[in-house]
């Protein structure tokens, strides 16, 4: 074996010729998933330390300010150059239009290429710097951690770092758009357009950008669309799910879109890269086609685009390997309905009654009238337009566009209740209220009924992932890195990929259903606006059916016809997937079992410890036919073959990074909806909330009445779960949201020469809030009252009954 050990080397830990087949501290059969008090710290978990399996190695020296200024200048040229030879390439490229090949995921903003632009110059600096000092890739990203702080303030300084400050406001009750200001010690954390975390540092073929290229042996790794073909081909109805329904795939889906968005290059003037016309280009990653391809081959197909993501620096703006961005806030915030920055969220605002914008008798969602979006919009019907939400990947299909406008609808039916019930709040008022109940509810469905769907009830126990049954969470640390971390959404929470079907169902009300092709409806919203397709059809339709099993298959309308316009010239989400690990630098598989506690696998031998262990044998052996060495397993791949975990859908290794995932999201969120944070709800407030299910979401903005309880299950035949009246499903009562105005006294005014008066109107106390305590009357001369016998007290409760006893008096 040649060269590996470099390339398996990250933060101490050893690779495979040095690896002993028990590692020391691994126990076999362990429980799988990381649980706290384990020897890897999990509130440290932007920083995981594995202990016991450090290697001793010397680090050369940092190198010195002058050789980074060198290297400093030779990258400014060098992407100057880079940037004039991406002008003359333009020519093969394609317009910014969304519908072909990408999809909706090559929407790039600005703002992101802006933050790139700077980043481009960090990355060549840094691997100038090693490269002249000829320092071994593996020892790279340590020297560069060495850099004194005094020498990286000043490229900072010159290459102006993009993540700069922002300004608080420490009084605000509300969520900002963008996600900033959450963490008040740390206000970037989780803000829009900042970089993805990582659990482990980056694992490149250079050390610092290279994407992983060779396997143990020194060989080139498998190709990508290799590994979809013999690994994850192909779902059918034999694996399909027998408990949970389609709707649990469309659910992870609109969590993604949540917390996730990740950005994608683009050529010169937004253009699209065209890859595979100029492969050597810079951010160019394309997928080379076998030319004995099953599918591919019969069109003449030798290439699939790809396109890297844009670089990033970390957040600190550092000299290192290269990271990747998120566009949308990384917290669980409802970003997907309202947008993750002020100005997206503010073109989704009606500015009236606290409302979002809709279209088609306020039914669904706003249209994308210039059509800057991407979908493919029928002939002859001027009508049917793109949708527009706070996630812009929202028309990638009709059962997330169904999703999207159900909660959009769910938002404005809240908003008009509570301004009906606070006649006094303005539009701002009624618009934030209720976006804090419906990131709320999203969080709510997500930690109750989803994830223990997919994790099962162990691993929400041991990572307290579990709601409580009443009353806040008091867990809430400052010191957790809440953002999404690169293996989890490069990787990890792809898992969803294998559950989705063949065909999309539209349950009509008369059950008159339809199940087309899953690659006729990408990127179309007619359905939605179908007299047999729409919204409850839609939702219908995804509760109605099986999911597919999380396992190493997908369906061919992903891996051969994804946002096809072209018979055979779609893409495979399945290659892409292992593409775009080794693009973001994804330790593979085995590094990460390490990582979970779980023996990595010395051999392909399945089910035994040391062997693929927590593999079936047919697994291992599609994994065996693909693979020179385990070693080199892609985690995408290896992660989403494991066998699930007792009570969940994932196996292992996938449990433990979701795990641990949403633990960041929970522990590290100040407005987590259980929270007991200055920005928490009132405990009546919070039981209500607890009251949310998605059925009854789902009853509250269609034309369904009947529901089974749990929406993530299908019905079975034997009527587990079965369809019950909306009206049987607890409500959330939002008079709980109901301006409780506690009473406040005016100032007392003299009404005669011993008595003074007030009255409680400051405010006036309302159904909810409490009456002002105290009397309304004060007795300047009590004295003189009481010395007289007999003498009747003035009747307190109204002001003419004392004037007249007064003057009596
Ligand atoms: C019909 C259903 C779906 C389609 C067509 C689809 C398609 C895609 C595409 C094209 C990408 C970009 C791939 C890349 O360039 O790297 C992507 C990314 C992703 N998908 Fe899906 N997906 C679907 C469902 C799901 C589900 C059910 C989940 C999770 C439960 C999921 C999770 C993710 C994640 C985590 C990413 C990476 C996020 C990002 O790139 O910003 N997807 N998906």
């Amino acid at each position: 074996m040649k060269g590996t050990l470099e390339q398996i080397s990250i933060q101490g830990i050893t690779g495979p010729q040095q690896r002993p087949r028990q590692r020391p501290g691994v126990r076999p059969g362990v429980r799988p998933g990381i649980r706290p008090g384990n020897r890897v710290d999990i509130n440290s978990i932007g920083n995981i330390a594995i202990s016991g399996i450090s290697k001793i190695d010397v680090t050369p020296k940092a190198p010195s300010r002058k050789v980074i200024e060198t290297a400093l200048k030779t990258a400014t040229v060098q992407v100057r150059k880079d940037d004039r030879t991406e002008q003359s390439l333009r020519k093969f490229d394609t317009p910014d239009i969304q519908t072909e090949g990408f999809g909706p995921h090559l929407l790039t903003s600005l703002e992101a290429i802006e933050i790139s632009e700077n980043a481009q110059v960090m990355i060549e600096t840094a691997k100038n710097a090693v490269e002249k000092l000829k320092i071994d890739k593996s020892q790279r990203r340590k020297v560069l951690e060495q850099i004194p702080d005094s020498v990286l303030n000043k490229i900072k300084k010159q290459t102006r770092c993009p993540f700069g400050a922002v300004q608080c406001d420490p009084t605000n009750k509300y969520r900002t758009a963008d996600g900033s200001c959450n963490n008040v010690a740390n206000p970037l954390w989780g803000k829009s357009h900042t970089p993805f975390e990582r659990f482990i540092p980056s694992f490149y073929e250079d050390g610092l950008d290279d994407p992983r290229a060779t396997d143990v042996f020194g060989d080139p790794l498998p190709l990508a669309r290799d590994i979809s073909v013999k690994v994850h081909t192909v779902s059918d109805s034999t694996t399909q799910m027998n408990d949970l329904s389609h709707f649990s795939m469309e659910f992870g889906q609109f969590v993604s879109h949540d917390i996730q968005m990740n950005a994608l290059s683009k050529g010169q003037y937004l253009s699209n890269l065209n890859c595979c016309a100029s492969p050597q280009r810079r951010n160019c990653f394309p997928i080379p086609l076998p030319t004995n391809d099953p599918f591919y081959s019969t069109f003449n197909r030798t290439c699939m685009n790809f396109v890297r993501a844009l670089a990033t620096t970390n957040l600190e703006c550092e000299l290192g390997p290269r990271q990747q961005l998120n566009m949308n806030t990384h917290y669980l915030d409802g970003s997907a309905v309202y947008g993750s920055d002020k100005a997206t969220a503010d073109s989704l605002r009606e500015f009236n009654g606290g409302r979002l914008k809709t279209s088609t008798n306020n039914q669904l969602l706003p249209k994308d009238i210039p059509n800057k979006s991407s979908c493919k919009l029928p002939a002859g019907n001027p009508n049917i337009k793109c949708f527009l939400a706070g996630d812009p990947r929202v028309n990638q299909q009709p059962a997330l566009i169904a999703l999207q406008t159900i909660w959009m609808l769910e938002h404005n039916r809240i908003a008009k209740t509570l301004e009906q019930l606070n006649g006094d709040w303005v539009d701002e008022k009624v618009y934030q209220e209720t976006r804090k109940i419906v990131s709320a509810m999203i969080q709510h469905v997500t930690y109750n009924e989803y994830l223990p769907h997919i994790l099962g009830n162990q691993q929400m126990i041991d990572l307290d992932l579990k709601p409580k049954a009443s009353g806040y969470f008091t867990g809430y640390d400052p010191t957790t890195k809440p953002q999404i971390r690169n293996g989890f959404s490069a990787a990890a929470f792809r898992f969803g990929h294998s559950m989705v079907r063949q065909r999309l169902a539209y349950n009509g009300p008369l059950h008159s259903n339809q199940s087309p092709l899953l690659h006729n409806e990408f990127l179309k919203p007619d359905k939605i606006y179908d007299a047999n397709g729409g919204i409850s059809s839609v939702t219908r339709g995804l509760y109605e059916e099986f999911s597919q099993k999380v396992d190493r298959k997908m369906t061919k309308e992903l891996t051969e016809r994804l946002f096809e316009s072209i018979h055979g010239f779609g893409g495979d989400l399945a290659a892409v997937n292992v593409q775009r690990g080794r693009d973001h630098g994804i330790a593979s598989y085995n590094i990460w079992r390490m990582v979970c506690e779980l023996t990595p696998a010395d051999d392909f031998t399945a089910g035994i410890t040391g062997g693929l262990e927590h593999h079936s044998t047919v697994e291992a052996l599609a994994l065996a036919n693909t693979y020179s060495s385990p070693w080199d397993i892609d985690l995408f791949t290896g992660g989403v073959s494991e066998t699930p975990i007792p009570g969940g859908k994932v196996g292992p290794t996938f449990a433990c990074m979701i795990g641990l995932q949403f633990r960041a999201l929970k522990f590290g969120d100040r407005f987590f909806y259980e929270s007991n944070t200055d920005v928490k709800f009132t405990p009546t407030q919070l039981t209500e909330i607890k009251k949310t299910t998605m059925a009854k979401i789902i009853c509250e903005n269609t034309n369904i009445n009947r529901i089974p309880k749990d929406v993530f299950r299908k019905t079975t035949t034997s009527n587990i779960n079965p369809e019950i009246s909306c009206s049987s499903l607890p409500e959330v009562i939002l008079q709980k949201w109901k301006n409780c105005v506690d009473g406040g006294w005016s100032s007392f005014v003299k009404k005669n020469r011993c008595v003074k008066m007030r009255v409680c109107n400051k405010p006036k106390p309302n159904s909810c809030g409490k009456k002002c305590v105290g009397s309304p009357v004060q007795f300047t001369c009590l004295n003189n009252i009481k010395t007289r016998k007999n003498r009747k007290l003035p009747n307190i409760s109204g002001l003419p009954n004392i004037r007249r006893k007064n003057r009596r008096g």
